[in-house]
Order: C-alpha cells, then sequence, then structure tokens
C-alpha cells in the first residue's frame, strides 16, 4: 500500500520535518478529509506551503496544459480588502434566498462566520486556470483544475493542516471582478474557487456521505 512516508521519501525537499502521523494512507487521507472552517492563527512554515503547491501541481490536466496558477495570500491587510467583496455579495445570496433548511442554513452559518474571519486566517489560495493556457474546449476547463485543488487540500490534510474550498470570488456575482483587481489577476485568468489554509482549531469526525449503493450503478442505469 502507497502510504505518505513513501511520498515523503521521493520528495527532494531537504530536511523537511513533518508533524503528520506516520501511518496515515493516502486512502485515510482521502477519508477523512473534511471541510474546517475554524483555523488557529498560527503561520503556515513555507516549507509545508511548498510541499502543498508541489502536490497540486503533479495532478493531472487536459493534455498536460498545467493551466493552474495560484495566488497565495497571507497579508492580513489584503485579505481584509479581499473580504469585503466576497462578503458583501454572499450575504445578498443569502437575503435573496428563502426557504432554506435548517441543515443548509448551519451549513451557512458556519461557512459565514468564516467568510466574516478571513482577515485572520492565515493563508488563502485563490486557484485560477489561465484561459489561454487549457485551450478553447469549454469542458476541460475546470475540469483541468479540481484535481490540483482536491491534491493540494489533501496534501494539506497529510501534514496536519486543514482546508475549505469555497467559490467566493469566482464568479462576476460573487465579487471575482474585485478580487481580480485588487490581486492584479490578468484579464485572460479566470478564478475557479478559493481554498482557505491553516492549522485546524476544531477536530471533525470523518466525512458523513450517501451509501455508495445510492448513486453507483452497474452495466446500466
Ligand atoms: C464547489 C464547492 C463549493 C463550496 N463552497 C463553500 C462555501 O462557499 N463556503 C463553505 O464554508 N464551504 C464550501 N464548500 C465546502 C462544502 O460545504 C463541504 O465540502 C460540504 O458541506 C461537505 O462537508 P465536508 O467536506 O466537511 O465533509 C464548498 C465545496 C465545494 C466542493
Amino acid at each position: 500500500m502507497i502510504s505518505l512516508c513513501d511520498v515523503r521519501e521521493s520528495l527532494t525537499l531537504g530536511e523537511i520535518r513533518f508533524d503528520m502521523p506516520r501511518e496515515m494512507t493516502v486512502l485515510e487521507g482521502i477519508n477523512s478529509l473534511r471541510s474546517v472552517r475554524k483555523f488557529k492563527s498560527d503561520p503556515i512554515p513555507e516549507d509545508k506551503l511548498r510541499i502543498i503547491l508541489e502536490s497540486a501541481s503533479k495532478a493531472a490536466s487536459g493534455s498536460n496544459t498545467q493551466p493552474w496558477e495560484f495566488v497565495v495570500v497571507r497579508d492580513a491587510r489584503m485579505k481584509a480588502r479581499l473580504k469585503e467583496p466576497m462578503l458583501r455579495t454572499w450575504l445578498e445570496k443569502l437575503a435573496a434566498g428563502s426557504g432554506m433548511s435548517q441543515r443548509m442554513r448551519d451549513v451557512y452559518d458556519d461557512a459565514t462566520e468564516m467568510l466574516r474571519n478571513t482577515d485572520n486566517v492565515p493563508v488563502i489560495i485563490y486557484c485560477c486556470i489561465d484561459i489561454d493556457r487549457v485551450g478553447k474546449s469549454e469542458e476541460v476547463r475546470y475540469a483541468s483544475i479540481y484535481p490540483a485543488v482536491q491534491n493540494l487540500m489533501l496534501a494539506a490534510h497529510a501534514l496536519g493542516l486543514a482546508t475549505c474550498l469555497t467559490v467566493h470570488g469566482s464568479t462576476p456575482t460573487r465579487g471575482e471582478p474585485e478580487v481580480k483587481k485588487l490581486l492584479e489577476i490578468p484579464e485572460h485568468v479566470k478564478i475557479a474557487c478559493l481554498v482557505y489554509l491553516g492549522y485546524p482549531a476544531v477536530r471533525l469526525g470523518h466525512p458523513k456521505r450517501k451509501p455508495i449503493e445510492k448513486f453507483t450503478h452497474h452495466d446500466h442505469w
């Protein structure tokens, strides 16, 4: 079985010390990854950030175009400025959406609190696609960034860090024009999503998902 210890052996990044459990396997990582929305203020060591980004860059992409661009934001003032359009548009969306279930409301309350706290999250990473690099076909675009984003989150998890993927700042109705302007992201680059990253301030259980029988079809629907 491939373990993260094997992954470590194959990384030539000098004297890096990991505080992940040595026995954590890839499958354990996949099966315990959660969206964490409360983070400690401790900064993220540069070597860990590097491994996380390198892991993202190993993902598949259409024709190996590797169209990803990551904007890593650590500056608290910049995070505060970015929060403004993202929070404003999110609150507008919430105000417009009536008839929400209690379950959705609970998730949205946590999501809103994390967004309000954006300036205190150690690192936020805008995951972007270079449209010029990925080619014209619409279906290949997002399919060429999300494998990298998942790698990024799994690598962070393996290193004892926590993440939460959001789509804040990823469309015009989510503040994308303002975010792109603040970050000086060029015209031909599209924000796909945003990942919050830090040491977890809470411990969450395993992911709650439907049993595979509910969505798996064999040979025909
Ligand atoms: C496309 C996408 C958009 C998401 N947007 C948000 C978001 O805006 N805010 C948030 O707090 N979580 C967001 N999430 C995280 C989901 O809410 C989370 O994955 C889901 O509730 C399952 O929880 P778990 O990952 O902890 O098992 C998003 C996840 C995906 C894949």
